[in-house]
This record gives structure tokens, sequence and C-alpha cells, in this order.
């Protein structure tokens, strides 16, 4: 198995031969019988098998979504039409004429069902304390929010900003703002005071839900004090609820309220507003090439449709499963994966608050045992940081409940595939590496669904999920047709999960994703189609890195750094880091006349990007140029930079079209001597 101990070069195709025995996959004789795996497929005469019900869903989408829609959903009032769509101008819309409620679908009905089921399992950051809270006490909780969400004035449409860490009152904040038809955006609690008011100002929310403290990692993290500093840049919030982690007081302004103590005023029912299908249920920020992060807009029923489904099939969920997803709800992993997908489903899902390696490296496979978690989904970086700790950590922790393992977020390297593989899911738990992004909403390539005994194939997400066609773009925007092909990722047609528009630039989305291949979605990334038609990811074609599966645009860290008074110019890049996936390297050209330490303007920089930022953005590696390597047009050659950042000195290609080609010496000759000076002063390195 040595094949599968080299890692996977980002940004290139990677091929390989299959081992011999691919795991055995969790679907009951998909091959044969598809109904028993898919009940809804047994509306369809004559589809038998995985490959004939892919081939529906593509080409009677109408009439696939529409089964799936009717089936699993309940409505308030019956769609008419199935989709409207036109990708040319990047209109998106399922299931109009249909109103539902979100909040019953993921909680009421499973009320009446089954009241006492547990819906979340709190993993709290405190090892070992896990708080189970029913479908009963969800739907209570999330009235209660939703009662003193339109007490504050909160009414449908208006957007509420969540910035709180993973825990059952932020799941009901969410929860409460579908109840109401009120739109949440939720920002991940590790971004700073700025990137939190750039996000609310943008978003125009006038309430804010956050928690007086965090707790990570055995620490106490201020929160409520960086809502205290982005409130202050941002005069539309009118409310700040705050709700109450740790025992400790905080100073709490005119605005602020204590959310438990208004809960307990509010009654424990709330009746649901009916939405429209494409009513929006949700923003969320992510990253582009440009410096202003973009507010992806999810509408209700065709996104909790394409989260339940993908939740469902992909992961091959069954009642009484618990789910384990570690990613934080800040994301989009966090939203289709832990709220949204397993509690529509009526499922148990894992709400996990602390690190891998908090008390140590066995946190998550201690969780496993003590949780007895069927799914585990988790991000490579961390995987690989585990892997790094030795097999210990995780063999002392019974694992036979995992039937499953998911990889999301990045590229998966083979070596840590293989270490998940074999060490994690002792070769019995087959991994499906999940490709699928914010824009998607959710899973849109995976090893899984497949039958049984379908191959696996090592880092690679392999399969379309039903209803998605991928294609690969050649040089010319044609779409390729061979195997064996690399090329620019696109969606060929629209699913229901995908985002409808950003908010209040709906230009933004068209010239984003429908512009480059007209009629196509383009994803932004690249992808390479094995012989046997199978899909790898090899990385974004844009500019925009992956921080430890975090996004982030690289024009974004240049805006932050160029706010400090000695940066003249900057350019940023990613390069390849052994745990993290990828690492910033900012060059910078300084101001004339600039009298400071490079100890000390480095170590500014740093502190500039997390204070605009976050604290995940801070780069690795500052070097500072006398120029940057430019065309005779003026664009930085951020290939060659890269090249350089990476040490891959003998890859930097073609330099003739640059204007001056000795900046490039100048700069290779800065490279050594920093990663020499760091060499020597390990402490000062991030
Ligand atoms: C990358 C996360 C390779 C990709 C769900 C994508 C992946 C971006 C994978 C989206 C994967 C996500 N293999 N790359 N399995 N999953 N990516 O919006 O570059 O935070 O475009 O959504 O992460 O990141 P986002």
């Amino acid at each position: 198995m040595s094949f599968l101990r080299r890692p996977l070069a980002l940004g290139r195709p990677f091929l390989r031969a299959v081992g011999s025995s691919p795991p055995a996959g969790p679907i009951s004789s998909a091959s044969t019988n598809i109904s028993a795996f898919m009940p809804e497929a047994a509306a369809f005469p004559g589809v038998r098998d995985y490959p004939s019900l892919l081939h529906l869903s593509l080409g009677q989408a109408d009439r696939f979504w529409a089964a799936l829609a009717r089936d699993r959903l309940s409505w308030i009032s019956p769609f008419h039409t199935a989709s409207d769509c036109d990708l040319a101008r990047g209109k998106v819309r399922w299931f109009e004429g249909g109103r539902l409620n979100v909040s019953v679908n993921c909680i009421d009905r499973h009320v009446h069902t089954s009241p006492d089921k547990v819906a979340l399992i709190w993993e709290r950051d405190e090892p070992g304390t896990h708080v189970k809270i029913t479908y009963r006490h969800l739907l209570e909780m999330t009235c209660r929010v939703a009662n003193t969400l339109k007490r504050h004035g909160v009414r449908k449409g208006d957007r509420v900003t969540i910035y709180m860490p993973a825990s059952p009152i932020a799941v009901a904040s969410m929860l409460a703002c579908a109840r109401i038809g009120a739109v949440h955006t939720v920002v991940f609690a590790g971004f700073s005071a700025d990137a939190l008011a750039d996000r609310i100002r943008d978003g125009q929310s006038e309430t804010v839900i956050t928690t007086n403290q965090a707790v990570r990692g055995g620490r106490i993290i201020e929160l409520k004090q960086t809502v205290d500093q982005a409130v202050r840049k941002c005069p539309s919030v009118k409310h700040v609820l705050v709700a109450k982690r740790t025992e400790n007081e905080v100073p709490m302004s005119s605005i602020d309220i204590p959310l438990e103590e208004e809960m307990m005023k509010e009654e424990a029912v709330c009746d649901p507003v009916a939405m429209e299908s494409e009513d929006p249920l949700f923003l969320l920020y992510t990253s582009g090439s440009t410096g202003k992060p973009k507010g992806l807009v999810h509408t209700q029923a065709g996104y909790l449709l394409y989260t339940s489904v993908t939740h469902r099939y992909v992961f091959d969920y069954h009642e009484g499963d618990v789910f384990g997803c570690v990613a934080d709800i800040g994301w989009i992993t966090g939203h289709s994966y832990v709220v949204y997908g397993p509690l529509c489903n009526g499922g148990t899902s894992v709400l996990f608050e602390s690190t891998p390696v908090y008390p140590n490296p066995g946190r998550y496979w201690e969780m496993v045992e003590r949780l007895k978690i069927n799914q585990f989904y988790g991000a490579p970086t961390a995987i690989r940081l585990l892997f790094k700790y030795g097999d210990e950590w995780v063999k002392s922790h019974d694992r036979t409940s995992l039937k499953i393992l998911g990889s999301v977020g990045e590229p998966i390297n083979a070596e840590a595939w293989d270490w998940y593989y074999r060490v994690v899911g002792d070769e019995r738990c087959p991994v499906v590496d999940t490709w699928w992004q914010t824009e998607t909403g959710g899973i849109c390539i995976a090893p899984r669904p497949a039958a049984r005994d379908a191959e696996i194939v090592p880092a690679m997400a392999m399969r379309p999920f039903f209803g998605i066609n991928p294609v690969l773009m050649d040089d010319q925007g044609k779409k390729l047709m061979d195997n064996n092909t690399s090329g620019p990722l696109c969606i060929a047609q629209a699913w229901p999960g995908m985002a409808r528009t950003i908010h209040n630039d709906h230009d933004r989305f068209v010239n984003t994703y429908f512009k480059p291949y007209p009629n196509y979605f383009f994803t932004g990334d690249g992808a390479y189609r094995s012989e046997k038609g199978y899909y790898q990811i090899t990385g974004r074609l844009d500019d925009v890195i992956n921080i430890s599966g975090h996004r982030l645009g690289t024009a974004e860290i240049e805006g932050a750094v160029n706010q400090h008074r000695v940066v003249a110019e900057s350019a940023a890049i990613g390069c390849a880091h052994e745990i993290k996936g990828e690492a910033s390297y900012v060059f910078i050209i300084l101001k004339d006349g600039v009298d400071m330490s490079e100890a000390v303007i480095r170590q500014e920089l740093k502190d500039i990007v997390s204070q605009k930022i976050a604290k995940y953005a801070a780069p690795d590696h500052i070097q500072i140029v006398k120029r940057l390597p430019k065309t005779r047009s003026g664009k930085i050659m951020r290939r060659v930079l890269r090249k350089i950042a990476e040490s891959k000195l003998d890859e930097l290609g073609d330099l003739t079209t640059l204007d001056d080609h000795t900046a490039v010496q100048e700069i290779v000759a800065g490279h050594r001597q920093m990663l020499k000076e760091e060499a020597e002063q390990p402490a000062s390195r991030h």
C-alpha cells in the first residue's frame, strides 16, 4: 500500500492505481434494488441501480426532485412548479407556489412522532461533559427565542446576525429565525470585530445574538467584548441578545438583552410563519477573489431538501444513528450537516464546541466512544494534525460504532486519507471525500451513494450526487468530453441546493459564477477526471486560498496589510503547508524612509491581519522586498511568487514577460535569507 503514503501534490492531478479491495459500501444491495436504498425511487419504474437513478435525476430533474420534495418535506401548501431556472442569467428557482416552514420540518414533525428523541448532543469544551437536547426541548427553546426576537421587533425578512460558538442555543437561534421568517447570518465566532462589523453592515442586521464569553480549548474568550467593538461601528444595530455560556458577568449596555432571562418570560409555543419556497433562509459570508466577502443567499425549500437528501444518502444515515460533524456552525458545513440536514431527517446531531487536541489528541475518538458516533465528518487539516501524534490516541478508544468517515473543506492528501481509513476506521469504514462549497449548499461530488461494492479511490471525491452534472472545460470554454483530463470544474444544470444570489449584488453573483462559462455554474475549482470518469478536485483557480479548510481571499489579506502605515504595496499568496493545507505568505514593499526593525514590522502586520480578519488568517511568512515581479502591463506575477514561497526555485517557469526579471533574483535571495533567519529563531515563527 506504499502508493497511499505519497502525499498528494496540491493543484495537480493525482494518478494512481486503486487498491485491490475497496472498502465495503454502506448501502444495502443498491446495485440490485434501488428502492430498498431510496424509497422514493420506487416511483420511477425501470430505475434499478445508482447509475440509472443518476441518469434520471439529470434527464428528468423536475420529476426526480419533485418526488423527493413531496416525500421528504412537510408543506403548508404544495408547490406548482418544480423548477424555473436559467443559468445564463443566474436565475434559480425551485418549488414555486409551495409554502412551508423550515423549523417545522426540522423540529415539530419529529416532536409529533418521537418527542423524546435526542436531536442534539452538545459536546462541550469541558472534556466528558456532553448535554443531550430532545426534539421537544429544542422546540421549546426555539419558540422562546423566536418570541423574544419578535418582542424586540424582528419581523419576516429582517436579518439577524448570530455570532456564537456551537451550542444548542445557537442552533435554536438559527431555527427561531427560520420559524418567524427572519434571515440569519451566522458569523464564525473566530472572526475579528472588524470582520464582524463588515458582515453586520453588509447584511444590515439590526439584531445580533451572541454569548457573554466563549470557551475553547480550556480558555475563556471574551466574545461579547468583540461584539461591543463591532457594534460601535454599526449604528444600525438596535439589540444585542446575550446568552450565558459561562457564569461570569460581562458589562451590559442599554442595547444588550440577557437572552435566557427574556426567554423565560416568553411562551414555549410560537406559530410558524408560512414561507414561500424561494424566500431567503440565510446569508452566509464567504471569501471570493476581491477584498469584499460575499453574502451568499440560500432559500427555504430547495436548500432544506438538498441537505436532507445528501445527509441521508452520502452518509447512509439511518434512524437511530448518531451523526458527528465536527464543523463549526459558522461555516456552511455546520449549517448543512450539523443543523439542517440531520434535523430535517429527524436525526441526532453532535455539536462540537472544542478542538481536536483538547485536552489531548484523543479528543475526537474519546468522544466517538462515549457518544457512540456512527458517522464522523471532519476536515483534512485536523486529520493531518492528529496523524502526527500517532496511532495510540486513536487505538486506545473503542470506535466500533463508526460506520462511515467523511472529509470536507479541502483536498485530502493520500497519506491522511490512508491513516483515516486504516487507523481511525480500522479498514472497515468507507471514507467519503466530499467536495462542495458554500455556494452549492450541500455535497455535490462524493464516493457515496453508490452500490455496496462500488470501489472507492483514496483521496478522490469521485462521483456526482443525484442531480449534479459536472463538466470540465478547455481553454476555449468548450466542454471536455474525454476522460483522463483536467480543467476548470463547472456544473451544467441547476440543483435545488445551490445559492440563489449574493446579498445586494446579483450582478456579482452572475459575473462570478455564470459569466465565465455561459450557461454553466463555475465553481472556481479545477478538477481532474480519471479514465473511469471519477473526479478529483485539484484546487482553486482563483485568488482564494484555503487555510485549515477556511476560505480566504488573498485580496482580503492584502487589504488588511495595506492599512499599516509602513506598507506601500503587498502581494499575498497561498503556499503549501503540511498541516493547514495552505498558509499565507505575504510579500511587502515598504514606504520610503521607514525606520523600524523587520521583526517589529512582521509582528505588527500579523497583528493587523488578526485584527482586521481573524487569527487564522495571520500570515505565516512576511518577506520585505524592494520590487515585485510584474508584467509589462503592471500585473503581479503570482505564479512566480508562489513558486518562490514554496522554495520551488527550479520551477519558476517563463520569466520573459516580466518587466524586469532581476526583481526575481532579489526576491529569491531574500526568501533564502528569511528562511535562514526563521530557522535560527523558531520562537518568532507564527
Ligand atoms: C475546497 C466547504 C477538495 C474547494 C464545504 C471549494 C475541497 C472550497 C473539498 C469551498 C474536497 C471543499 N476536496 N477541495 N473534498 N471540499 N473544498 O465554501 O476549493 O468553505 O471550492 O465550503 O473548499 O469552501 P467552502
